[in-house]
C-alpha cells in the first residue's frame, strides 16, 4: 500500500466506526492550523493570487486584446466590489445561475475570445502551471471581503437551483453510496486529521466553510478556488469528475452559499 491508499482505507475505517478509535491529542491540528493562521494573518499568500488576478483582470487579453473591465458579474458592468457576496445569481443575458467562476468563463469567452475549451481544459492551478480563471475568481472574490453573504433566492432559477444543489448534497450514490451529507451532515466528525463540517444542521459550519474559500492549501501550496473544492469532494465520494462550471456543481454552490447568508465573507482564506 503506498500512503494515498493507507489514508484512503483509514479514512473508509473511520468513517464506519465514526471516530471512535481517534484518542485525542492535546494539540489537535485544527488548534496548530489556527496557530498557523494567526501567524502568518497579516500575510495570506493567496494574496499573490489575487494580485495576479487583478492584473489579469484590467490587462488586455484574449483575441480581441480587450481586459474583463467591462464584464458584469451582477453588480453592473465592471463592479468587482461585493459581488462574490451575491453570487450565485441568475443572468439575463446567459439565461443562466451562474456562480463566480462560470460567470468569468462567460466573461472570458464573450469578452476576450477565448475559445472556452481552452479555458476548462486545465480551470485549475497545478504545481505546473497557474491558471488565470482561478486567479481572477479568487481578485474577485478578495472584494467581498468583510461584506454579508447575501444570495437571493427571489429569482424561481435561482430558488429552483438552491432545491436541486440541495437534493444533490444528500443525495446517495457511487461505489460506497456515499452523499455529500455522509461526511458534512454530522457535528463533530473527522476523517483522518481534517474537521468535517455539518453544512446541512449547523449554520455556523456552513457559513466558516463556505466564507473561506477560495483558499490558499498550505499542504499543496496553491491557491484553490470553489469549483476545485467541490471537484475534490466528487473525488472523496468517488463520483466521476463533475465537468467544470456544470449546472450542478452551480446548483451545489447555490445550495452553499445561500446556507452561508448573513455571515461576513472572510475569504480568500488559508487551509492545511
Ligand atoms: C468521504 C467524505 C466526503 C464526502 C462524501 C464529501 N466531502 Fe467535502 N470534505 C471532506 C473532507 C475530508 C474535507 C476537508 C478536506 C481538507 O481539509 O483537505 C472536506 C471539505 C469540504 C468543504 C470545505 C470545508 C472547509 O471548511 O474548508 C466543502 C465546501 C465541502 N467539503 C463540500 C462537499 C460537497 C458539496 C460534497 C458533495 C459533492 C462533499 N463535500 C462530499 C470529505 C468529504
Amino acid at each position: 500500500m503506498n500512503t494515498n491508499q493507507i489514508c484512503k482505507a483509514v479514512m473508509v475505517l473511520s468513517l464506519t466506526i465514526g471516530g471512535a478509535a481517534w484518542a485525542e491529542p492535546e494539540i489537535t491540528d485544527s488548534d496548530r492550523i489556527a496557530q498557523y493562521r494567526e501567524m502568518i494573518s497579516d500575510g495570506n499568500p493567496a494574496e499573490f493570487d489575487e494580485m495576479r488576478g487583478e492584473e489579469l483582470w484590467k490587462t488586455p487579453g484574449g483575441p480581441n486584446k480587450v481586459s474583463l473591465e467591462k464584464c458584469d458579474l451582477g453588480k453592473g458592468k465592471g463592479v468587482v466590489k461585493g459581488a462574490y457576496a451575491e453570487m450565485p445569481r441568475y443572468f439575463k443575458d446567459t439565461k443562466k445561475v451562474q456562480d463566480l467562476e462560470s460567470r468569468l468563463l462567460t466573461c472570458m469567452t464573450t469578452l476576450q475570445g477565448i475559445p472556452e475549451e481552452q479555458i476548462t481544459a486545465k480551470p485549475f492551478a497545478s504545481d505546473k502551471k497557474e491558471s488565470d480563471i482561478s486567479s481572477l475568481a479568487s481578485y474577485v472574490a478578495g472584494q467581498s471581503k468583510g461584506m454579508k453573504m447575501k444570495v437571493s433566492t427571489k429569482h424561481p432559477k435561482v430558488k429552483e437551483a438552491y432545491e436541486i444543489g440541495k437534493r444533490i448534497f444528500n443525495y446517495r450514490a457511487g461505489p460506497y453510496d456515499f452523499a455529500c451529507s455522509t461526511c458534512h451532515a454530522t457535528s463533530g466528525v473527522r476523517i483522518r486529521m481534517q474537521d468535517l463540517p455539518n453544512m446541512r444542521s449547523s449554520k455556523k459550519d456552513a457559513q466558516a466553510a463556505y466564507t473561506s474559500w477560495p483558499a490558499y492549501r498550505v499542504s499543496q501550496g496553491l491557491t484553490r478556488s470553489f469549483q476545485w473544492r467541490l471537484n475534490d469532494c466528487f473525488r472523496q465520494q468517488r463520483f466521476p469528475e463533475p465537468k467544470f462550471a456544470s449546472e450542478a456543481t452551480i446548483a451545489l454552490t447555490t445550495y452553499l452559499a445561500v446556507s452561508a447568508n448573513g455571515a461576513e465573507y472572510a475569504g480568500p482564506g488559508l487551509k492545511r
